[in-house]
């Protein structure tokens, strides 16, 4: 799995958008063909046009209780890509990684590395909202992508690293860094080192690091010993990108 492994494409044929399930006809095993067939490919194809076909995507069932397709955000012209988890609650309702609590943090964080925000180009592996809903007020709470929805979305990803080619890659946390660096990577074994990669596209330097969210759920002496290890990551990152 993952565009560090992606070869061949198939042929592609754009299929018609199926209609939203009606909550009563969904089933117990819901179908993930997975998006490739959702990826428009060849000559001229941008970053806008991807974001458009991902309106679209029917690749997994997490299109159907989320708000929207969060894409990506940032320059696509950046020399590091970082890569997140999925969109939270705040990025699903407003269409954009990165604007919660984790994404003020990483901003930050950012910020004490000397990296300059409009330097880089922010996406996340899976790219609509997994939750459950809990409580009387039916808060609804993050739940954790599993590997079938991080294989469905890959396409997206592959796609927007052959577009945008960064110099590097950070992985932020655990999902990310399966995503693209294999299901068995361990971010606590092999974070805030360059691992070079070979895609399909040339070579690659990936980062992994903890994820900001993980930052956020720590207290006291220990946040700030966990962010000063991200922001040290983060540095990593930054020299690799040259
Ligand atoms: N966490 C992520 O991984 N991505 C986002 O876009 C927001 C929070
Ligand atoms: Fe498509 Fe990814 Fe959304 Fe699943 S999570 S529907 S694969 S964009």
């Amino acid at each position: 799995m993952g565009a560090a492994r992606a070869d061949e494409q198939p042929e592609r044929q754009r299929t018609e958008r199926p209609e939203r399930p009606e909550r009563q006809e969904r089933t117990e095993r819901p179908e993930r063909p997975g998006a490739e067939q959702w990826v428009p490919r060849g000559a001229g194809t941008g970053l806008d046009d991807l974001r458009r076909a991902a309106e679209g995507c029917r690749g997994c069932e997490l299109y159907e209780d989320a708000t929207q397709v969060v894409f990506s955000s940032g320059s696509p012209t950046a020399r590091m890509m970082l890569v997140g988890e999925q969109p939270g609650d705040q990025e699903d309702r407003q269409g954009v990684p990165f604007v919660g609590p984790a994404g003020k943090l990483l901003q930050k964080a950012l910020r004490e590395a000397e990296i300059h925000p409009g330097n880089v180009y922010l996406t996340n592996a899976v790219k609509h909202f997994r939750f459950a809903q809990q409580g009387p007020g039916k808060r609804r709470i993050h739940k954790t992508p599993d590997l079938v929805h991080m294989v469905a979305c890959a396409p997206w990803l592959e796609a927007e690293l052959a577009l945008v080619d960064p110099d590097v890659v950070v992985c932020l946390g655990s999902v990310a860094a399966k995503s693209l660096l294999g299901k068995d990577f361990k971010v606590t074994k092999e974070r805030g080192v360059v691992i070079e990669r070979e895609l399909v596209h040339g070579p690659m330097s990936f980062v992994a690091t903890v994820h900001p969210s993980a930052i956020l759920r720590r207290k006291g002496a220990d946040r700030a010993t966990d962010f000063g290890a991200f922001v040290a990551d983060l540095r990593v990152a930054r020299e690799a990108a040259g």
